[in-house]
């Protein structure tokens, strides 16, 4: 079973996406809104029933009914309005983020948790803190958003077929974000063969900047976080071993201890199999840097 916390247009598109790709029989999606989740299950539900899609979607405001959840999705929590920064939401969600993470440890212990809520590592460190699980087992989505944007902005100025682009973000989900033009490519070709150097920077700086584009122009990104947050989900319960971009726990890996920030990772049926460390130039690191800097010093903020 898959639990969606948070039933807004995020969580709604994440169950349909789920859903369309058949990852679980059920879904759950959980709201403090009364009869939010419920209306969205049944329109979800109508839906399914006309493509005759047997998985079943269940609203509800009870916490308990989450028991027996293999994956839990965390999108609760207040979004990012236009002029907001990710971190200016650090206040606001981390109580409700821990209120909820206390929910899934009561009632959902043995589940994975993907941290959707921003700002998104900080929120990550938290899960993980309050949780008690193993670290392999909380993987905040961020990066592969980020990425999304990327290979759209590669698409945009190479003209090639999104399906033979390659690419990766880390680091922060956040202003300090690390789109890596160096391991980025066209079915293999390098960016910098395709692309002069004042465009590849070009497109480095709108990846890290079109989210509040987007959130200026129609109040909230959705699709894009919506379709990432599935395809973290098919990973896992597909086993497939890609490498995605996730946020998680640090335990010596790229230099740095006790933060949770984005780096490439092995996601099949355990969660985070194995974090994939690569090498960075010193204008990478310097990038890395302060976003752990940044999500450390959010970390050493937060009451929890
Ligand atoms: C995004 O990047 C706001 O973090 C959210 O779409």
């Amino acid at each position: 079973m898959i639990t969606i916390i948070g039933a807004g247009k995020v969580g709604g598109e994440a169950a349909l996406f789920a859903a369309l790709k058949k990852l679980s029989d059920e879904i759950l999606l959980l709201d403090i809104i009364e009869g939010l989740p419920q209306g969205e299950a049944m329109d979800l539900n109508h839906m399914l029933s006309e493509q005759g899609i047997d998985v079943n979607i269940r609203g509800s405001n009870d916490y308990s009914e989450m028991k027996g959840s293999d994956i839990v999705v965390v999108v609760a929590g207040s979004g990012r309005k236009p002029g907001m920064t990710r971190m200016d939401l650090l206040k606001i969600n981390t109580s409700i983020v821990k209120g909820v993470v206390e929910n899934i440890k009561k009632f959902a212990e043995n589940s994975m948790i993907i941290p959707v809520t921003n700002p998104l590592d900080p929120m990550t460190y938290l899960t993980y803190k309050v949780s008690g699980l193993e670290k392999s087992r909380v993987f905040g989505m961020g990066n592969m958003l980020d990425l999304s944007r990327f290979k759209q902005f590669i698409h945009q100025a190479t003209g090639y077929s999104r399906d033979s682009i390659q690419a990766l973000v880390i680091g922060e989900h956040g202003e300090n974000m690390l789109p890596l033009a160096r391991y980025s490519s066209v079915s293999g070709i390098p960016l910098s063969s395709l692309l002069p150097k004042q465009k590849i920077e070009e497109i480095v700086r709108d990846t890290r900047q079109v989210a509040a584009k987007v959130i200026e122009l129609k109040g909230a990104t959705v699709h894009a976080p919506a379709n990432a947050i599935s395809s973290i989900i098919e990973a896992v319960v597909k086993d497939t071993k890609e490498v995605i971009p996730i946020a998680t726990y640090l335990d010596g890996e790229y230099g740095y201890n006790d933060v949770s920030i984005g780096v490439p990772a092995v996601i099949g049926r355990n969660g985070v199999e194995k974090i994939v460390e690569v090498e960075l130039d010193s204008d990478e690191k310097g990038w890395f840097r302060k976003g752990v800097d940044s999500v450390k010093n959010a970390i050493s903020s937060m009451e929890f």
